[in-house]
């Protein structure tokens, strides 16, 4: 599987420290607030249980599964919601965590879908975001890095839905796509 990787954009020690650094400052953003933390499954499920233990306040956990993507690397631009929350966002201030944020209609949706349930506020933290890409006015709220525009995969993001167990962010070899388009 390494072997297929051309170069590792960030480093395991890279994605920690950017981890622990958003963590804290959310920590003193919410104090008090006991925010609802909401895993967008699954891309972002690797990068949640990091961020998670670095926010040092009261707060809940829940995850929902949405799609837009299919197999393909560029966006179809519908969503859906395949496992929604547990728990009612009414009332509550909402701290969405995302793998990357690409066109951003993803988050255009569920953040429109969330004050259409009544959430108190509305807050987007995510590991990546691919700015160039940007086609809704979404603009996150805690980001570890900025990405050009290629496609990553590893910690928590697929190709094919493969690659999501790789400690780091990389890009794969032009072959593996190539490959996939027999
Ligand atoms: P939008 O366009 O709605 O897309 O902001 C967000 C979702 O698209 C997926 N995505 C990627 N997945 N490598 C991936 O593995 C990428 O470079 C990439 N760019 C976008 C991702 O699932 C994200 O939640
Ligand atoms: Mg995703």
């Amino acid at each position: 599987m390494n072997d297929d990787i051309l170069k590792v954009l960030y480093s395991r020690e890279q994605i920690q420290d950017a981890t622990e650094k958003m963590g804290k400052q959310i920590t003193k953003d919410f104090e008090g607030k006991d925010p609802l933390v909401i895993c967008i499954l699954k891309g972002a499920a690797v990068f949640y249980s990091d961020i998670v233990r670095e926010i040092n306040t009261y707060c809940e956990l829940d995850f929902m599964d949405v799609s837009s993507y299919g197999n393909e690397t560029v966006s179809s631009g519908d969503v859906k919601i395949i496992k929604d929350l547990d728990t009612s966002v009414e009332g509550r201030n909402v701290l969405i965590i995302e793998d990357i944020i690409d066109t951003g209609r993803t988050l255009k949706c569920l953040v429109d879908l969330f004050e259409k349930r009544n959430a108190k506020s509305v807050k987007i933290c995510t590991l990546l975001d691919k700015p160039d890409r940007r086609i809704e006015g979404i603009v996150p709220d805690y980001t570890g890095f900025k990405v050009p525009n290629e496609f990553v995969v590893g910690f928590g993001l697929d190709y094919m839905g493969h690659y999501r167990n790789l400690p780091f962010v990389g890009v794969l070899k032009p072959e593996i796509y190539a490959d996939n388009q027999e």
